[in-house]
């Protein structure tokens, strides 16, 4: 038996992007902050989230059929911090800007969204994942991703991608030589 909190704590060293995933319940939207997002298929298009039992937005995920990947990009670290915990829904959403995007509440702002259709649910220990087809899709190419990494927001990873869309040629190697397609070093 491996043990729970360091598997918890391993996980965590895997470097993700930040979600919220939103969906029309009966009484309005729901979203949660969700990291357990991946592409599954490019042929169909299918990505994958994936939810703690109790997570009530899997609920009106359930009661839509239809639900909204909001990338966050790294000026929104305070959205992700409103839509963590068991607060009401309205208090989440609050005066925070959002739209009736494609039958799915879209958040403004963010880095990318992707609604999606649901298709499929599997059942895997304690969380659900949900498979969606994406029906609509926006990205904006001005903006950077928050990360989350053990436990923390790295903003200071957008820096790191500002470098990376540099234009080919602008890397400059720690040892002080160049190379035009190498990534950026990571230092601090
Ligand atoms: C960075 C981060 C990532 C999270 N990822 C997930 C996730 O992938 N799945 C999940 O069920 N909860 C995740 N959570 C916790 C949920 O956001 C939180 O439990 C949420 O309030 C539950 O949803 P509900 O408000 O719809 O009940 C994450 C929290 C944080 C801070």
């Amino acid at each position: 038996m491996i043990d729970r909190a360091e598997y918890r704590r391993l996980m965590g060293s895997w470097a993700t992007g930040v979600s919220v995933v939103t969906a029309f319940g009966a009484e309005g939207p729901y979203g949660a902050t969700l990291n357990a997002f991946s592409s599954v298929s490019l042929d169909p298009a299918l990505l994958l989230v994936c939810f703690d039992h109790s997570a009530r937005t899997l609920g009106a995920i359930r009661h839509a059929g239809r639900f909204c990947v909001n990338m966050l990009s790294a000026e929104q670290e305070e959205v992700s911090r409103r839509f963590v915990g068991k607060v009401p829904m309205a208090e989440k959403f609050g005066e925070l800007a959002w739209a009736d995007g494609h039958g799915a509440p879209v958040l403004s702002d963010c880095l990318a969204v992707v609604v999606c259709d649901v298709t499929q649910e599997v059942e895997a220990g304690d969380h659900t994942i949900v498979l969606g087809a994406p029906v609509h899709m926006e990205m904006r190419s001005d903006l950077h991703p928050l990360v989350f990494y053990r436990g923390a927001y790295w903003e200071r990873l957008a820096e790191l991608a500002e470098r990376v869309s540099a234009p080919q040629g602008e890397f400059k190697l720690a040892g002080g030589g160049s190379a035009a397609a190498a990534p950026p070093p990571v230092s601090g």
